[in-house]
């Protein structure tokens, strides 16, 4: 039996209790402190996790607290001075995304973990849920054939937030997944958006990456829409796949569906498109919480020296597209180069 490793959470408010329930669920942790600057918060939770130390004061947790580990799942502006003091308390760190507000401070918390040899992972959550592993499994097994492009929509009322945008909130699942799924960084992104309630602070934008060989892929994200909607559909040159991740049961389905052009053809009287509609199948996904699979992959990591799939690198990845995205914004949806500079 491995020592169980001593983490400590810090954030308490919404997201928060999800790391601490699904750390405490694990065996090989000891889900041991929690903070959090709002004693309300932390009176609530201590009657649901009665055994879990409590504190309103961050410096003391890594201080004293006796962690191995540290969760961060406070607003993006506190991740990376959050970070940094963790990495310089010799603590393990996870970092809720987007990683931090800027890839200059993305790269120092990179460093800063390198040179301490800690682990820096980042919760890009969808990495670990089984409809995105079966998905790039389908992929890989080229099933569907080589991706043309993907369209990506989350959507809903609310929760409107006033110190980031529509896209620095919704659009990392999104662009962590296309990342994923394409295997490949992209060229440019360009970002258009409005803010409609919070001047400043646009919460509907429509977000396209550019890949080589003229692939791409479609972000829209929304706080101002009726429905809810959490849909990804994947194209490919043979099949197509739906992602519903709503749906409880058949999260994914799959088209047999394709248009090919006839291979040569005298005149235009003759031109057809051959459309091929073939079968749908949904096939069977394991239930398990994807927040579990992460939080035992940031255990298994410290645990092996190993670096977690979600990295600080696929952290700065993702937030240097944000940046893109922001300054495409400013330029009525330029498309921003993703290049490194020469
Ligand atoms: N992976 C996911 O699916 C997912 C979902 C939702 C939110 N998130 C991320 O989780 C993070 C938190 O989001 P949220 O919606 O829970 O925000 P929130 O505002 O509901 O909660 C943040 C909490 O941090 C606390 N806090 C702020 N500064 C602090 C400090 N200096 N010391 C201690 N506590 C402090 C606040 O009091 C608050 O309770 C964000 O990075 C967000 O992007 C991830």
């Amino acid at each position: 039996m491995n020592t169980p490793v001593r983490v400590g959470v810090v954030g308490c408010g919404y997201w928060g209790p999800n790391l601490i329930r699904n750390l405490r669920s694990l065996p090989d942790c000891e889900m041991r402190m929690m903070c959090d600057v709002q004693p309300g918060r932390l009176a609530h939770l201590k009657t649901v996790y009665p055994e879990v130390q409590d504190t309103v004061d961050f410096p003391a947790m890594l201080a004293e607290g006796g962690l191995d580990a540290v969760a961060i799942a406070t607003p993006v502006g506190r991740h990376y001075e959050m970070a940094k003091a963790s990495l310089l308390a010799g603590k393990h760190t996870f970092i809720e995304k987007p990683m931090a507000r800027s890839s200059a401070e993305c790269e120092e918390l990179i460093e800063l973990a390198r040179s301490r040899g800690l682990v820096l992972m980042v919760g890009h959550t969808f990495l670990y849920s089984a409809p995105v592993r079966r998905i790039k499994e389908i992929i890989d097994a080229g099933d569907i054939g080589p991706v043309r492009y993907l369209n990506c929509r989350r959507l809903n009322l609310g929760l409107f937030q006033k110190d980031i945008n529509v896209t620095w909130d919704l659009a990392p699942h999104d662009i962590s997944i296309i990342l994923h799924l394409m295997g490949e960084p992209p060229l440019a992104v360009n970002c258009q958006g409005i803010a409609n309630v919070t001047p400043g602070v646009e919460d509907v934008t429509s977000l396209c990456l550019s890949f080589p060989r003229g692939r791409f892929a479609i972000v829209q994200s929304s706080w101002l829409d009726p429905r809810k909607v959490r849909e990804i559909t994947i194209v490919g040159a043979r099949r197509m796949i739906v992602y519903d991740d709503l749906q409880t049961q058949e999260k994914l389905k799959i088209f047999d569906m394709r248009v090919e052009c006839p291979p040569h053809y005298d005149t235009f009287a003759e031109f057809h498109y051959a459309y091929h509609y073939g079968d749908i199948y949904t096939p069977f996904i394991k239930q398990e919480e994807p927040l579990k699979v992460m939080c035992q992959h940031f255990l298994d990591c410290i645990r092996k020296g190993q670096a977690p799939l979600s990295d600080g690198r696929q952290g700065l990845q993702l937030v240097r597209i944000l940046e893109a995205a922001s300054q495409s914004l400013r330029e009525q949806g330029a498309a921003v180069s993703l290049a490194p500079p020469a």
